[in-house]
């Protein structure tokens, strides 16, 4: 698989540690971002993992960039793309022609968007969470895999409560990849479940 990062990488860190037992059944082919200087694409170089980087101001607009993204990925032929951090949206070049995941620290379809934990805070939920879904052409909006609940404690911060659902969201990452990798996926309309079926559309 190739993953896509823009920042620190902890969850793309936690799928190479799992990646490094060959039962676990997923390869790491690339990982891509689109921007320098992250330490997390550092983690990666220093792992060893081939990195590419598709800035997204080198491009006159969106479209010329998710199409050198598109082909970017392209080049390591992933089964599976997973967006681990990706903070930009990835539009028809790249979800029209990759097989893709992302993971969002939200309950979708609540507070999709760049700034789930603030919009979770704001908006006064007690519980809030985590979930990993196929990408589609819209924000967030994909059929999802599964999700984990995060209670809100009084007092939390963006920060702290941030950091408490990337403690379970790594966990269901790693959980889930590994099983889409070992299991294959079934996806029917809105509904995902593991296993393979023999049509067209699923693998
Ligand atoms: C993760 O919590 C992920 O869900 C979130 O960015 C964090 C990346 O952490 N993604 C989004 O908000 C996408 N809209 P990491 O770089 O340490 O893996």
């Amino acid at each position: 698989m190739v993953v896509l990062i823009s920042g620190a990488g902890s969850n793309m860190a936690a799928l190479m540690e799992a990646a490094k037992d060959p039962d676990y059944g997923v390869e790491i082919v690339a990982v891509g971002t689109d921007r320098e200087g992250t330490r997390g694409i550092e983690v990666a170089r220093e792992a060893g993992v081939p990195t590419f980087v598709v800035p997204f101001r080198a491009y006159a607009d969106r479209a010329e960039w998710d199409t050198a993204m598109s082909d970017r990925i392209a080049e390591y032929t992933p089964d599976l793309v997973v967006s681990a951090g990706f903070m930009r949206i990835l539009g028809p070049a790249v979800v029209g022609r990759h097989q893709a995941v992302n993971i969002h620290p939200a309950l979708l379809p609540s507070f999709p968007g760049a700034h789930a934990v603030r919009d979770a805070l704001a908006h006064g939920v007690r519980i809030t969470g985590t979930t990993i879904h196929f990408l589609d052409e819209g924000v967030d909006s994909g059929p999802i895999i599964d999700q984990v609940a995060v209670p809100v404690e009084d007092g939390d911060d963006e920060s702290g409560l941030h950091e408490r659902i990337k403690v379970v969201e790594r966990r269901m990452l790693v959980d889930t990849v590994g099983r889409l990798a070992r299991e294959g996926w079934t996806v029917d309309g809105r509904h995902v479940r593991f296993g393979r079926t023999d049509t067209k559309e699923n693998r």
